[in-house]
Parts: C-alpha cells; sequence; structure tokens
C-alpha cells in the first residue's frame, strides 16, 4: 500500500511516499481503506519540528481521516465490513476526563497516522459517520470539529449567546456552525476583509478585520451593547489573548485552544478578574464528547466548510496550501 511518511530534515521534515505492508487486523481491531484525511495546524508543527537535530524517526502524519471498514479481526462486534467510520484524535481517550496516559494522539512519534491507504484500529476507537456525511467531510471532525464543540458544550453554549471567533480556520468555522445551529450570534475577528466577506456568507452574524479594528475588543463590546462575549474560541495565543480578556462579558469564557502568535511572553490578569473570567484549556476531547458533537451534527444536519480537496499524491501542496493560510474552513485529502 502507499505510505506518506515524514522524514526528518535538516530545517523541517520532509513529507515521502514509500510502499508498505498493507497491515492485518487482529483481535478486536479493523482494516480501515482511507477514504480522507484532513489537515490540522498542528500538522504543519509536527512537520516543521521534526528535524534531524530533534528526531531520528520519521512519522506516518495526520491525525483526523475517515474510511471504509474493509476487513475486521476476531471478536469484532460493533463494525462490519462496508460500514463508514471516523477516525478519533485520540486513540485511547475513550471517555472521562483525560490522564496523561491516554493524551497521545495518532500522527506522532510512536503512533502512526491516518496518511496511508489502509490503516488498522481498534474498534472500540471508531464512531459511525453521520449518515449526511461524506468521507471528506467526516474526516474534518476529529481534531477542530472536536475542540470546537468540548470548548462550547463545556461552556453551555445556549440560544442567544454571543460566540467570538478568532480568524476562519479549521477551529474557528466549526466553532461559528455550531453557534449558528445553537441559536447562537457570531463574531468572526480576521485579518482579510474577503474572508470576513466569505465567512458572512457562510453563516457569521458579523465580521471584524483586525486590520482596521486592531483592538478588536472594543467593536466586540459594541456589538454586544457593551455587554462582551460569552465564548471566546482563543486560537490566537500571546498575540490576541490580552484582546480576548477584555472582550467578554462578566463572567463570560475563554477557551484556551491555539496558539496561532506563539504562548511565549506575559499578560496581566487585571482584565481577567476584572471581568471575573474564567479561562480553560482544551486538548480536542474524547470519543465520547465526539459522539455528543456527531448527534448534534445530525440533528443540525451540519456540513462541515471545506475550502479544497487535494488528491493522495497532492499532499506535499495540500501541507502548502494550509501553510499560505489562505484557506476558510478545512483542507482534506482523499485517498
Ligand atoms: N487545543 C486543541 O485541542 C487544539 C485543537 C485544534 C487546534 N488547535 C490550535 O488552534 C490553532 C488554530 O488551529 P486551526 O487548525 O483551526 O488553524 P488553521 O485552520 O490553520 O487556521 C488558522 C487561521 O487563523 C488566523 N490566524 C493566523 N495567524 C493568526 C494570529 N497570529 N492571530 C490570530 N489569528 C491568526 C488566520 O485566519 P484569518 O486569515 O481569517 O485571520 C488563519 O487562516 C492552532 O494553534 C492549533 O494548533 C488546538
Amino acid at each position: 500500500m502507499r505510505v506518506w511518511n515524514i522524514v526528518p530534515g535538516d530545517d523541517r521534515g520532509q513529507l515521502q511516499q514509500s510502499p508498505q505492508e498493507q497491515p492485518e487486523p487482529g483481535s478486536g481491531e479493523v482494516l480501515i481503506k482511507v477514504r480522507a484525511a484532513s489537515l490540522n495546524h498542528r500538522d504543519l508543527y509536527n512537520r516543521e519540528g521534526l528535524t534531524t537535530r530533534s528526531a531520528n524517526t520519521s512519522i506516518v502524519p495526520l491525525s483526523d481521516g475517515a474510511g471504509e471498514v474493509v476487513a475486521i479481526g476476531e471478536g469484532c462486534r460493533l463494525f462490519h465490513s462496508g460500514d463508514r467510520v471516523v477516525i478519533p484524535f485520540f486513540p485511547r481517550w475513550l471517555d472521562g476526563p483525560p490522564r496523561d496516559d491516554i493524551l497521545m494522539a495518532r500522527g506522532e512519534v510512536g503512533t502512526p497516522g491516518v496518511l496511508a491507504e489502509y490503516l488498522v484500529a481498534g474498534e472500540q476507537e471508531l464512531l459511525p459517520i453521520p449518515d449526511h456525511l461524506t468521507y471528506a467531510e467526516a474526516a474534518t471532525l476529529p481534531c477542530a470539529g472536536v475542540t470546537a464543540w468540548n470548548a462550547l458544550a463545556s461552556g453551555s453554549l445556549q440560544s442567544g449567546d454571543t460566540v467570538l471567533l478568532l480568524g476562519t480556520g479549521g477551529v474557528s468555522m466549526f466553532g461559528m456552525q455550531f453557534a449558528r445551529a445553537a441559536g447562537a450570534r457570531s463574531i468572526v475577528v480576521t485579518g482579510h476583509a474577503e474572508k470576513a466577506e466569505r465567512a458572512r456568507s457562510l453563516g457569521a452574524d458579523e465580521t471584524i478585520i483586525s486590520s482596521e479594528s486592531p483592538d478588536w475588543e472594543i467593536r466586540v463590546l459594541a456589538l454586544t451593547g457593551g455587554r462582551g462575549a460569552d465564548h471566546v474560541l482563543e486560537v490566537g495565543g500571546i498575540e490576541t489573548l490580552p484582546h480576548s480578556l477584555k472582550a467578554i462579558r462578566l463572567s463570560g469564557r475563554v477557551n484556551l485552544i491555539g496558539g496561532l502568535s506563539g504562548f511565549a511572553g506575559s499578560i496581566g490578569l487585571g482584565d481577567l478578574r476584572h471581568r471575573l473570567g474564567v479561562v480553560q484549556s482544551f486538548y480536542v476531547g474524547s470519543r465520547a464528547t465526539f459522539a455528543e458533537m456527531n448527534a448534534f451534527v445530525t440533528q443540525h444536519q451540519i456540513h462541515p466548510i471545506i475550502d479544497r480537496t487535494f488528491s493522495f499524491d497532492e499532499a506535499p501542496a495540500a501541507y502548502d496550501y494550509l501553510a499560505e493560510a489562505g484557506h476558510i474552513g478545512k483542507v482534506v485529502i482523499e485517498c
């Protein structure tokens, strides 16, 4: 079968395709023909970080995939050949709170990722694909979708709430879609006028262009009658966090998700204290959280926003496209 590997390079990891023996499912495992995989920003970090100085082993990349069960191992009861399955981010975080010993994601050293024609997985790790979704759509859910859902559901997202989204990438666009489906109002802060227009056409209630409003929290307060946002999906890190802390309502939630501008630096806690804010960090979520999200996605017939799809052989181009940051929503590789 064909497999992409990231091998350590001088400056960053290099994608290389190589033939590999097709795996066989063992007891309690199924063989999946991977039909689609999606990229997340973390996959760029993983490629950047795999240098000859940091690692001496290659990885099969990408955590997020969906495919068809084509063979089952002994004792399998949950899935059968022909079933459509989505592959969660954490093979071992099935339910309950996170634990150090189960927070190993696919696509990292020691846990092969999904950018291969076939993959073996334990059947208890997997979830059925919601009927209304294609393989490509389902492949966008495991990291970005579950993270956005986990943050908003943990904050008891309700109709009438205001959800603040930073940028128009994968996590933020899921947040926008979940907010809309829940009857909440979304405000998207983006660096680009044309992306603001597209975000509005895709369902954003309000958009703010950060270059025109560098202190965009003032606009958020104006758009909410001075109250502030109920939830922020904080993906920006050190550059955006000081603004997010000022943009929330009293006792509002800042969901610490990403660090697109890095995490290093100091931030005063005065605004957080003043707004009586709640900051909570998230790392994707469990299979059980994924299942809850799928029920919501099915109830509201949500179709994830896919910006562009690449073929399996075009995987390096898909990485470069994501790195250029011209996308809105998700970038997918069809296998
Ligand atoms: N904790 C978790 O479990 C978890 C899960 C998923 C992702 N993450 C993290 O969340 C972040 C976003 O991931 P993603 O996959 O959604 O990214 P993505 O699809 O690559 O989207 C990134 C978008 O954010 C905006 N952006 C870029 N640099 C920015 C900056 N310095 N400040 C504010 N906005 C910026 C841009 O949108 P515009 O051009 O519209 O401004 C860009 O297109 C990453 O840091 C990722 O590692 C964390």
